[in-house]
């Protein structure tokens, strides 16, 4: 399984754009809606560190702004040895609008891991 080309792209420059001075890990997401739209997003960090926003977050919240709802597949890029994981809250917040989309975790050294969304949130909260 390999992620949609442009999405991959998307990803990479939005990670170009991630604000991270305190951390120095850059996250860059992007996703495609089940319209057909693109929407990317990057990890913006804070002086105050409680206040940063993950990249998978800030895709999201641009997709959701315009409206759109579902999405069919996010790609994650990191410069990472292992291609990073999205974070418990990022889970959450994925499964918010599209538990069965494909998630690429994709890294530099095109390493490429595949999940959906619900499986790495089993059990998830739900109202
Ligand atoms: N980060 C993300 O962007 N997504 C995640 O799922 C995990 C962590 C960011 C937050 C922070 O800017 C940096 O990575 C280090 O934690």
């Amino acid at each position: 399984m390999k992620p949609d080309e442009n999405l991959l792209e998307l990803a990479k420059v939005a990670w170009g754009h991630a604000y991270a001075p305190y951390s120095k890990f850059k996250v860059g997401a992007a996703l495609k809606t089940d319209s057909g739209q693109t929407y990317s997003g990057a990890n913006i960090e804070n002086a105050s560190f409680g206040l940063t926003r993950c990249g998978e977050q800030s895709a999201i919240q641009a997709m959701a702004s315009k409206g759109e709802r579902k999405f069919s597949e996010i790609v994650i890029y990191t410069e990472a040895e292992d291609p990073a994981t999205p974070c418990g809250a990022c889970r959450q917040i994925l499964y918010e609008f599209s538990p069965e989309a494909s998630v690429y975790l994709v890294n530099h050294l095109g390493t490429i891991k595949h999940y959906k969304v619900s499986d790495l949130l089993p059990d998830a909260f739900w109202l």
